[in-house]
């Protein structure tokens, strides 16, 4: 079965749970994806949002755009006082619910999003599923200015960082203008405490793992189906 049918059960299964969680007038938080966009467009199919959700606080200017080309209401995060829930992909998650994300550059709005949110929902294909984060090359949003500096220290600390670039050659940059290292060969069995360590080096804006807020519930669409994993708390 092909990655994009087994993400299409994912986000399937992401929409049922939305609308039977979600309290009716409630904002809802989306996250960034292809993953995500199956998502919004079967929420459109059911006409979610004009039977039971007020709108949407969108994780990046992707998703606003397609939020709006389907006439659903986007609200500044600063408009909203509540967030019962935030709904988004990964590149990575573990049975902690911790997660690397990032793949698709809207990392900052999206940890911003989610931190705001009662509860997280990662909805991913099998393929994402792993038992200890580590394959994916970790996204780190960066300020411009730092990026040799910064290269030179993720080396020093085992990781073989790389500037993301546009098919043209030019640097990629983010919904703020930052630029993106992916960031290969770091060890990451103890997620928390990397998360805090790398955010706090100057230069680094967001670093794409997920775990001081990690998913409380992972909907993963397999071959057999979707199978939904309650997040459990990692060791301390
Ligand atoms: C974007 C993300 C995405 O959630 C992640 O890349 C997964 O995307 P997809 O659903 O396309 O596999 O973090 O920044």
């Amino acid at each position: 079965m092909d990655q994009h049918t087994l993400k299409q059960r994912a986000a399937i299964a992401g929409a049922d749970y939305v609308l039977t969680h979600v309290p009716k007038g409630a904002v809802l938080g989306v996250g960034t994806g292809s993953t995500v966009n199956v998502l919004i467009d079967t929420l459109v199919a059911q006409k979610a949002f004009e039977r039971y959700f007020r709108g949407a606080v969108s994780s990046s200017r992707a998703t606003t755009a397609l939020l709006e080309s389907h006439r659903i209401p986007v609200f500044d995060l600063n408009q909203v006082d509540a967030l019962p829930l935030y709904i988004d992909g990964a590149d990575e998650i573990d049975p902690h619910g911790q997660m690397i994300k990032g793949g698709g550059g809207a990392l900052t709005g999206e940890k911003i999003v989610a931190m705001a949110a009662e509860a997280f929902v990662c909805i991913a294909d099998v393929s994402k599923y792993v038992p200890l984060l580590c394959r994916f090359a970790l996204p780190v949003e960066v300020i411009p200015m730092a990026c040799a500096a910064l290269s030179r220290r993720f080396a020093a600390r085992g990781g073989a960082p790389t500037l993301r670039r546009m098919p043209d050659g030019a640097p990629y940059l983010t919904d703020y203008g930052h630029q993106v290292m992916d960031v290969a060969g770091l060890k990451m069995d103890v997620p928390q405490a990397l998360e805090r360590e790398l955010s706090a080096w100057p230069g680094v804006v967001t670093v794409g793992l997920f775990a001081q807020r990690r998913a409380d519930v992972c909907l993963l669409g397999t071959p057999e189906g979707v199978r939904t994993i309650t997040c459990t708390k990692p060791h301390a």
